[in-house]
């Protein structure tokens, strides 16, 4: 422990109070590079230097230097940024496995998945996500695991059961009733589907998601069509929001969009066929859209051949195209939007492709930024430690060769990557 005390007085004076600060140098980190993005003010600042201290930051400043012999790591070529935040993935799903070769992957195989994932989903930048539904809870498992430090992933926000009709985009469609599969989180009525948010609860989910309407890749659900009531999802959002739980809604049709934001869900996901009342709606309450308009490019590019069936890549064909275009509309019209892709139906590490479209379709890059970070973390309700690089939070920070303000591209690319102060992913480290 000696070697650790720099300062010479400490061997004289071994007083606590000098011990203390002794150690806290330390284990104080610094980070420096040539910019990082502050997306609470959407500028672009150069020469930060971070300082870190027990996993957390201290402090953000500009041209001042660290300290004699202190921990510095010097990034430089490179612009940092908060750590990215996926607020729609499925761990526990794998990209090459769906229609009926589903049904070959067990539950304890699923999870597996999930180790594989949460490392490559953390290693390409996104050091927080939101995994919005698995079976067997699973998800929690994997949460509890990396809470743990047993495993590396995301830190995680999860949903257990995804909560649905009974034949809803929530359920299982592909078997005979024979085989009496079921969805987990299958339901009917205002009080089971409250039920099922209580059953989730008690298994360790600490956000809700459900079906609203039906979906592209579920089997025989037709993608427009409203699912779950009104009164339904009323009940869930009710029953999610007194035990402190934020809802969110899959939805693609047009009435299942309305009626999701009206029982006061917290965001919408997908939300394919938009209009604007339902635009006006969000904008009023302040419902937050996730929309993942990148996955349509693996839908249909490799989807016939990882198992996806016919009848959901013609749901898939208009779907894809009616999204990018309300995605614009919804950037243009103001409504508040999160990052959010889908991952697990396209390989999971591939998820900052989407920032591309997100400019593409509408978006500044510095737009796009703060729905993967400081919007996200509003959305969680984690505003306090999450989501920027600023004193008082998480030290959640990654870090990409040249400015991604002027090609968004380079998120695919993540160099550094630190959670809570502990650097996952250094490339240009010797040791990496
Ligand atoms: N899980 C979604 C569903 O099955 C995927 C939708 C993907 N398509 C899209 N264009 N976002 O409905």
């Amino acid at each position: 422990m000696f070697q650790r005390l720099h300062q010479p007085l400490c061997y004289i004076v071994i007083g606590v109070s000098c011990l203390f600060s002794a150690l806290s140098d330390a284990s104080t980190q610094y980070l420096s590079a040539d910019a990082y993005i502050d997306v609470e003010n959407g500028v672009r600042v150069e020469n930060p230097l971070v300082t870190i201290e027990a996993g957390q930051i201290t402090k953000v400043s500009t041209d001042s230097q660290p300290p004699p012999n202190a921990n510095v790591i010097k990034l430089s070529g490179y612009t940092l940024l908060p750590g990215l935040m996926d607020m729609h993935v499925h761990l526990t799903g794998n990209a090459d496995d769906h229609g009926y070769k589903s049904l070959a992957i067990s539950l304890p195989r699923a999870t597996i998945n999930g180790v594989n994932n949460a490392r490559k989903t953390v290693m390409a930048g996104f050091t927080t996500v939101r995994n919005v539904g698995a079976d067997g809870y699973a998800d929690v498992a994997l949460k509890d695991a990396i809470d743990a430090g047993d495993i590396v992933g995301p830190r995680l926000f999860v949903a257990g059961h995804s909560i649905g009709v009974t034949g809803g985009h929530c359920d299982n469609n592909l078997l005979p009733s024979d085989y009496a599969a079921t969805g987990g989180g299958v339901a009917d009525g205002p009080w089971a589907v409250r039920a099922k948010v209580r059953e989730n609860i008690k298994y360790g989910a600490n956000v809700t998601k459900i079906c609203a309407t039906g979906g592209v890749l579920s089997k025989g659900t037709k993608v427009g069509v409203q699912q779950l009531t009104l009164a339904e999802m009323q009940a869930i959002v009710e029953e999610s929001h007194m035990r402190g739980l934020t809802v969110a809604a899959h939805a693609h049709g047009t009435e299942g969009i309305y009626n999701a934001i009206k029982a006061g869900v917290d965001s919408v996901e997908h939300v394919s066929f938009l209009n604007d009342e339902s635009i006006e709606l969000a904008k009023q309450n302040g419902t937050v859209f996730s929309m993942d308009i990148y996955v349509t490019e693996y839908i249909l590019g490799e989807g016939e051949k990882a198992g996806i069936l016919e009848e959901s890549l013609a749901k898939e064909r208009t779907v894809g195209k009616r999204q990018r275009e309300n995605f614009r509309k919804a950037v243009e019209a103001g409504v508040k939007m999160v990052f959010g892709t889908d991952a697990g139906v396209y390989p999971h590490g591939d998820n900052a492709m989407q920032f591309a479209r997100m400019v593409q379709f509408g978006m500044t890059p510095m737009q796009a930024i703060q729905a993967a970070t400081i919007n996200a973390a509003a959305l969680l309700n984690q505003s306090e430690t999450l989501g920027s690089i600023s004193a008082g939070k998480h030290a959640d920070i990654i870090a990409v060769k040249g400015d991604p303000l002027s090609d968004i591209s380079l998120l695919e690319s993540v160099g550094f990557v630190m959670q809570s102060g502990k650097i996952l992913k250094h490339s240009d480290s010797p040791d990496q």
